[in-house]
């Protein structure tokens, strides 16, 4: 069975309540808690970066896996540290993966999750005895004061898939759709995203019924023959949204049920872009209290630019025993709100760009950290605990 084996996501141990960002933007809080549907959002300290992120959900989905049988590391990102060298390349020296594979960077906004989950699943056709860890990774930024700013927000998300899945088997039926739109991009010169806002989520959701229409035709599925549904998440009230313009065009009934249990982790992490598809599974999978097992899942991706892919899977008898519940919620519970000038001062934050050394002053970061920077090279070490 094809599909999903282990899933985890590490996300800042730092966050800022929205009720301070509301108050200190004078903006009604009811805006952001309701009219974003969003309550907190992580923002990443001087010494986390997308590496460690990415570094620290992968250790957390290789639990109990044999590293050997790695054959492929994609790695998802459009926070990317280098333009010539993979991400994936620090994470695989830090987590001492196997020589022989093959490690590729992926790149198409937030729809790059996707792409590796389709390409790692194709692998698995040929390398039926490998297995691949996909990671999606991300720091998402607007800019101090930006519309965009409440919709902030970092995690990594790492999944291993293999022919001995044990939580989603995937099925084979997609629908795509690939569009040149410029709601939302970031030119290499900036450091936070370009965004047309309310044309991006006009292009999401006429990305959604492209999609649906052609999942449809090639699967002859109805809305009723999915259980539940996971979007991507920029914003917990994007994808309610979504659910009832997709329950409308295919004629099916809407229940907040089917939606709300995919989105309690983003509610409090914010966008992370590449990896909020894949929170949100995490979050329906360990927050429902109804037993999923053998319910078919319909997934929606959606990469500004764009490019968009509706798809489905289903779950697997047996998956609580893989699940990370404990340890998400631990991850969840147990970070340090920031003040105001906390966040400010993080978000404000950069590495010296001249070749100078630089040492990081040491946060709370969990099994990895960035130490500095050296002559344009960046310095990074596992931490005590
Ligand atoms: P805005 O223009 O400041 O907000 O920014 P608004 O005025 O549209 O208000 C938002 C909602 O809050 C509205 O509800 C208001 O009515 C409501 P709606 O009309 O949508 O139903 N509201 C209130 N509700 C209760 N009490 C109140 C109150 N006041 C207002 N007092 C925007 C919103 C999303 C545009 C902005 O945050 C933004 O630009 N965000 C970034 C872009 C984004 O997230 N787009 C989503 C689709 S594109 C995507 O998902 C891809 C992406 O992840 C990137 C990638 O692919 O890499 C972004």
């Amino acid at each position: 069975m094809k599909g999903i084996e282990r899933l985890s996501f590490y996300t800042s141990r730092y966050y800022i309540d929205l009720k301070t960002l509301a108050a200190a933007r004078g903006i009604d809080p009811d805006k952001y808690l309701v009219g974003l549907g969003q309550e907190k959002m992580s923002v990443a300290p001087p010494d986390e970066d997308v590496v460690t992120l990415a570094a620290t959900s992968a250790k957390q989905a290789l639990e109990g896996i044999n590293r050997e049988d790695i054959g492929m590391l994609l790695v998802a990102t459009e926070s990317g540290i280098d333009q010539s060298k993979a991400l994936g390349i620090w994470v695989h020296h830090l987590l001492g993966l196997p020589k022989n594979a093959r490690v590729v960077e992926l790149k198409q906004a937030c729809y790059a999750g996707c792409a590796g989950l389709q390409l790692g699943l194709s692998y698995l056709e040929t390398h039926p005895n490998k297995k691949v860890l996909v990671i999606a990774t991300d720091i998402a930024r607007y800019g101090l004061n930006s519309p965009g700013e409440p919709t902030q927000g970092c995690a990594a998300a790492s999944f291993i898939l293999s022919t001995s899945a044990k939580l989603v088997a995937f099925e084979k039926e997609h629908g795509i759709f690939t569009s040149h739109v410029m709601d939302f991009w970031r030119p290499n010169y900036s450091e936070t995203a370009f965004v047309d806002g309310k044309f991006s989520t006009k292009i999401y959701l006429e990305a959604l019924e492209e999609c649906w229409n052609s999942y449809k035709e090639a699967s002859n599925r109805t809305f009723a023959d999915h259980a539940k549904f996971c979007y991507h998440l920029p914003f917990v009230r994007m994808a309610l949204k979504a659910h009832e313009r997709l329950a409308k065009l295919a004629e099916g009934e809407f229940d907040i049920a089917q939606v709300s249990d995919s989105f309690t982790y983003s509610r409090s992490v914010g966008n992370s872009y590449t990896a909020s598809l894949f929170i949100g599974l995490a979050s329906l999978l360990e927050t429902s209290q109804e037993d999923l097992a053998n319910k078919r899942i319909g997934f929606f991706s959606y990469g500004s630019g764009c490019v968009a892919e509706f798809f489905s899977g289903c779950v697997l008898p047996g998956y609580k025993a893989h699940l990370k519940a404990d340890l998400h919620a631990q991850i969840l519970h147990d970070r340090q709100a920031l003040s105001l000038a906390e966040y400010e001062e993080f978000f404000n934050f950069r590495l010296p760009e001249d070749g100078s050394t630089f040492f990081c002053s040491p946060y709370n970061t969990k099994a990895f950290r960035l130490r500095g920077i050296d002559k344009h090279e960046r310095l990074y070490e596992p931490t005590c605990c």
